[in-house]
């Protein structure tokens, strides 16, 4: 499996659409849209795959896309597909029977390429009389000027100018991974699609009154310089006043909108929360969100090509992420698969407006079993305490803390800018006065191999105090062959921790959902019976343990 192509619900069962090759255990670009369905999210029942590469325009591949539920309940796919001369274009697929309640056979549109990069059989916006602005500069979310949408031209009377030195051009090698479409008061309909111009990851915005026949928009709806290849744009609204999810489509006073990309060129997904205006059709990331440097991640783990969506019958966006393998491609072919789904989040804004919350989905909770529970606990410095009665390679732990001489914090230095930096030369290891504190996960029974998972707290200059989660993986195995990078993000000083081992994947949720990070680790010894769960403090100072839960987890059905 590789990454994700539109999830969503329909009739009130799921369906997960991904990117799986049929004829190996690695990546291929002639891969296809592979298919399960769930009544609960958590297991799943594998379908056959709904799109093979089969015509002109996906020949060599069909790639990620997403999945949009149409005005009465129809839903559609587009998806990107590399055709004959190996460019990406866009194409839409729908139900060939929506009386099937699983959706098993997909149709693929006659008018596909319906978003062709630079084909005579699309419209282009930029051809009609517009002032011209340069999207490509920092500034031009400033200088964004409204479309009069009524004044859209009808798709066959616009006629294309093609030059290579056309500003507009775009690479038809990087373009792709259409969104889910949102609809604007005004009848429009709106996706964006994953592209770079240069060094510059651009998000373009293509507009349709049918779903059918697109026109693509003069500005993107953002970009941003030096981030490279933007792929599998998310574009969705949040509540400002509830904890719930919203409809792709919904706006309002109490709405802000989040925009996330995945970079290609470091594999790692950065989000930023903003203002949109429908009516202008531009995005504004908050001051102090994204554009300092894409600050804000899902996850600061191995996390990728990740999707949302809608899921009308629970109220809540679902948020999927896709984690690739830490080993190397042999090993992947000799296991014969790779890549796996993260456990599915749901994803609200936190209460301050500036980031998102997340957490595991509640019908997670329906595999939990055998609970064990540990009386408020005061840790010593130094101290290890193993957790027993759990299967320690199939778990669900939540616990919080509580540090009362704050005081001995050590300084923060205002330089260490960058948690996974900070995490990976402050190993569990590393001793210091408040933390490292938390649990060692996957720990075989001499403490040979652990992935520890744990919090430091430091003082810094204004009096306040930084909260740093670290994912170390430097000790989860004795294989030397896979990657162990560290992971890390700073919190506030909410100390709660919530981790789902699973074998091979551990997902640490940090201060309530704020912080999350997800690792894949391959442990020798830690593995079955043979994998242990530790409390630990590696610290001068004592912690006290004030709420610790932790359950056996069932298997779920899983494809
Ligand atoms: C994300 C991605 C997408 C592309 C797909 C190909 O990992 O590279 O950009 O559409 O995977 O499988």
């Amino acid at each position: 499996m590789s990454g994700l192509a539109g999830p969503m619900i329909y009739e009130g069962l799921y369906h997960l659409f991904y990117q799986y090759n049929p004829k190996g255990a690695v990546w291929a670009s002639d891969i296809v849209w592979a298919h399960s369905t769930s009544k609960d999210l958590i297991n799943w029942i594998p379908r056959e795959p709904v799109l093979y590469p089969s015509q002109h325009y996906d020949i060599n591949g069909c790639w990620s896309g997403s999945a949009t539920i149409l005005p009465g309940g129809k839903p559609a796919v587009l998806y990107t597909g590399i055709n004959a001369e190996n460019q990406q274009v866009q194409n839409i697929a729908f139900p060939k029977n929506l009386s099937d309640p699983y959706l098993e056979e997909w149709v693929k549109s006659p008018l596909n390429p319906v978003i062709d990069p630079n084909g005579s059989n699309m419209t282009d916006a930029s051809s009609f009389d517009s002032p011209t602005i340069d999207y490509y500069t920092n500034d031009h979310q400033d200088k964004n000027i409204a479309f009069p949408m009524n004044n859209l031209p009808e798709p066959n009377l616009i006629e294309m100018v093609q030059s290579t030195s056309d500003p507009d051009m775009i690479d038809a090698s990087n373009f792709r991974d259409p969104s889910t479409g949102w609809l604007g008061p005004d009848g429009r309909w709106r996706v964006i699609i994953g592209s770079k111009r240069g060094k510059r990851g651009i998000a373009i915005l293509y507009w349709s009154k049918d779903f059918i026949h697109w026109v693509k928009a003069k500005q993107p709806l953002h970009s941003a310089e030096d981030t490279g290849m933007w792929e599998c744009p998310d574009f969705f609204p949040v509540s400002t006043i509830a904890p719930v999810g919203l409809n792709t489509s919904v706006d309002g006073p109490n709405v802000k909108h989040v925009l996330k990309v995945s970079l290609f060129d470091n594999s790692k997904e950065y989000y930023t929360t903003g203002t949109y205006d429908y009516a202008k059709d531009v995005y504004v990331p908050n001051k102090g969100s994204i554009d300092d440097i894409f600050g804000l991640r899902f996850d600061y783990g191995k996390f990728y090509a990740s999707k949302t969506f809608f899921d009308s019958a629970k109220n809540r966006r679902v948020l999927w992420g896709w984690i690739n393998e830490s080993s190397s491609a042999d090993d992947d072919i000799k296991k014969g698969w790779s890549g796996i789904q993260a456990a599915p989040r749901a994803i609200w804004l936190d209460k301050s407006g500036k980031h998102l919350v997340q957490w595991p989905i509640t019908e997670l909770e329906t595999l939990r079993t055998g609970h064990v529970d540990m009386p408020s606990k005061l840790l010593d410095g130094g101290s290890t305490v193993e957790v027993l009665g759990l299967t320690a390679s199939q778990a669900d732990v939540e616990m919080s803390f509580k540090v009362t001489n704050l005081e001995k914090a050590e300084k923060f230095d205002p330089s260490w800018t960058n948690a996974e930096d900070l995490c990976a030369r402050k190993v569990a290891t590393v001793k210091g006065e408040i933390g490292p504190f938390g649990i060692m996960a996957l720990a075989s029974k001499g403490l040979e191999e652990y992935t520890a998972i744990f919090f430091r707290i430091f003082k810094a200059n204004n009096n306040k105090y930084v909260v740093l989660m670290c994912s170390d993986q430097s000790r989860s195995s004795l294989d030397d062959s896979t990657d162990k990078a560290n992971y890390g993000v700073f919190l506030d000083e909410k100390l709660s921790l919530r981790t789902l081992i699973d074998h091979s994947i551990v997902e640490s949720f940090g201060g309530e959902g704020k912080g999350c990070i997800t690792a894949r680790v391959y442990p020798t010894m830690a593995i079955g019976d043979g994998a242990h769960l530790h409390v630990f403090n590696n610290a001068a100072e004592a912690v006290r343990i004030s709420s610790f839960s932790g359950w056996s987890m069932n298997k779920a059905q899983i494809n």
